[in-house]
């Protein structure tokens, strides 16, 4: 409505722009923890210790050793666009520091009380502030050791909507640990210590090389299985761990990148990744990774992005060929391990299923954003994956109740039978995770997961992370037949697993659910949630391949596999079986 003369737009009050421009960079809890210790890391600092109650949502603290600041820079830090780090528009095509926007303080003060204590090395006395709802009530002088502490309490308390938003202490806790996690993952000479609710839960001290951080973080089971990879041409260097591609697995955790230093999300650089796999990933399955890449500051936008997980590269296509040849190289160093010669073609390339003669894979069709969807939908897909040159396509004849003649197992993985009228060649594991992924649906949608009590409880300990989601998660598992029981910090017993799957390694399963739990709040509806977990049961349970199986457990295999109406992919897009009917073998052999 307006009033003659007076227009209808106003220009929105100081604290209105702020607040707007909070919701921005302040997303939650986690979002003030990275603006806080990337303001500690650009100020030089060796130790940061962070402190949280109720997984931020009451308090964060962040203290550090770093350069500090006197009382006019500590005045000004609060002010929007204030920064010590950019001074032109210039500076902009170079960035060397992970802060420069000058809104990170301002933002985080706007929608929380801060209390600052600053001090700078060789000043005698420090700063103290206080905020409260991006107005500063209090400047005093005050003793204080050389470096910073900011306390962040009651985030969001004049923003009743966004408080709402918040998710439980556990979730919250959960992302703000693997931002303490990237952190020190990209800076392995600083020491990061993580307090929650008064108890230590993460603590790195500082290490001389990105694998002891490593070790610190994903442990040595993680460090056993992936190969190191570092090379260096003009203007770009990618340094650091890659899974050995003996060792891919269904699960997409870890897949760290880093550019200069700062931890993103870059689909450019995972589909070189993945593409650097080429024919080693089978459909379902994924690398995980920690890699560094650093490429001139002043080829690469990391302004596009409010909260900066986000960069834009200057040169897009150098960076996907190089990344995917580099990739390539450290695995070929690789071959002997992986029992096989890998054929490469004359351009040192390896010849991969479906790729152009011009090898250069389409930018579009981005593999890891396939996969994602693939891992989120493990249901009813019946799609081969790939048909085999020559197989029929037509409709198949047998069903439930035909006969099945088990005739052998080659190299211990695959069953020859005969099935019907019909020569099958069965891949053991994935026809039996199918069978078992079938049935478990069934029976949850029952909901009538039979558990099967442990003689012997197993223990599983997990990274805090891990433990928090699977804490989130106990109901939810019971009711997938698999019981649990917490048991000091991070330590848990297996009491129960669901009565349909056998014996295996219940406490790596434990550790590969953790992956699918973390995605179960970003799933719509109850189904998918289940599903990932689901089919992780089955592939768990199922029987391995490598296994000798006597034509009694052969038969049984495939007449569940039948039974389950023959699917011919396992939940995660594997293939299950080459058939090959009757008449077709009579065309082969023009008998037709
Ligand atoms: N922990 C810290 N130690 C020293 N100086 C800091 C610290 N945190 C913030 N500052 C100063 O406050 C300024 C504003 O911080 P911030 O709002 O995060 O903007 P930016 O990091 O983009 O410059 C920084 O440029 C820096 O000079
Ligand atoms: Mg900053």
């Amino acid at each position: 409505m307006s009033v003659a003369g007076v227009g209808k737009i106003q220009v929105l009050p100081g604290e209105v722009v702020s607040r707007i421009a909070a919701g921005e960079v302040v997303e939650r809890p986690a979002a003030v923890v990275k603006e806080l210790i990337d303001n500690s890391l650009d100020a030089g600092s060796t130790r940061i210790t962070i402190e949280v109650t109720d997984g931020g949502r009451r308090m964060i603290k962040v203290t550090d050793d770093g350069e500090g600041m006197g009382q006019a820079d500590a005045l000004l830090a609060f002010q929007r666009h204030a920064t010590s780090k950019l001074r032109s528009e210039e500076d902009l095509l170079g960035i060397r520091t992970l802060g420069f926007r000058g809104e990170a303080l301002p933002s985080i003060a706007s929608v929380s009380k801060v209390r600052m204590v600053t001090a700078c090395r060789h000043e005698p006395v420090g700063t103290r502030m206080l905020v409260t709802g991006g107005t500063i009530t209090k400047t005093e002088e005050a003793a204080a050791a050389p470096g910073t502490q900011i306390e962040v309490t009651d985030l969001f308390f004049n923003t009743p909507a966004r408080r709402k938003f918040l998710k439980a202490s556990t979730t919250e806790f959960s992302h703000l640990c693997q931002i303490v996690q990237q952190a020190a993952l990209a800076w392995p000479r600083t020491q990061f210590r993580l307090r929650h609710n008064g108890q230590d839960v993460l603590e790195y001290s500082p290490v001389s090389s990105l694998r002891d951080r490593v070790l610190q973080i994903y442990g040595a089971r993680f460090l056993k299985d992936i190969i190191a990879v570092r090379e260096e041409r003009p203007g770009f260097l990618l340094e650091g761990f890659t899974v050995n591609p003996v060792r891919t697995r269904a699960g997409r955790s870890p897949q760290d990148l880093f550019v200069n230093r700062r931890p993103v999300k870059n689909a450019t650089v995972a589909h070189a990744v993945y593409d650097g796999y080429g024919g080693h990933l089978s459909k379902g399955q994924h690398p995980v990774f920690v890699l560094f890449l650093a490429v001139d500051p002043d080829r690469v936008d990391v302004n596009v992005h409010p909260t900066k997980r986000e960069v834009r590269f200057a040169d897009q296509d150098m960076i996907h060929q190089s990344v995917r040849q580099v990739i390539r190289g450290a695995l070929r160093g690789r071959s002997e391990e992986l029992g096989m010669p890998i054929p490469a073609d004359s351009r040192g390339e390896w010849p991969r299923p479906g790729s152009t003669a011009a090898g250069e894979p389409p930018h579009d069709s981005m593999r890891p954003a396939a996969q994602q969807t693939m891992a989120h939908d493990t249901g009813r897909d019946d799609r081969p994956t790939a048909m085999a040159a020559g197989e029929p396509t037509q409709t198949y004849l047998i069903g439930p109740g035909c006969e099945v003649i088990p005739m052998g197992q080659i190299g211990r993985t695959f069953l020859v039978a005969q099935v019907g009228s019909e020569l099958h060649v069965i891949d053991q594991h994935t026809a039996h995770e199918r069978v078992l992924y079938e049935r478990l649906w069934r029976a949850w949608q029952a909901r009538g997961v039979q558990s099967q009590p442990l003689l012997i409880p197993e223990p599983v300990d997990l990274p805090p992370h891990g433990a928090t989601i699977l804490e989130e998660h106990l109901a939810d598992l019971a009711t997938l037949g698999l019981e649990l029981e917490s048991f000091g910090a991070n330590s848990f017993v297996i009491r129960a697993v669901p009565a349909l799957l056998g014996q295996f390694d219940y406490s790596t399963l434990v550790q590969d659910l953790v992956e699918d739990l973390a995605q179960w709040n970003a799933a719509s509806s109850l189904e998918t949630r289940v599903r990932p977990v689901l089919a992780s049961l089955a592939c768990h349970g199922a029987v391995r391949a490598g296994r000798a199986l006597d034509p009694s457990e052969s038969k049984r295999l495939i007449e569940d596999w039948v039974e389950e109406s023959l699917p011919m992919t396992c939940p995660h897009g594997r293939r299950v079986a080459l058939r090959l009917p009757a008449e077709e073998l009579a065309r082969i052999f023009g008998r037709a």
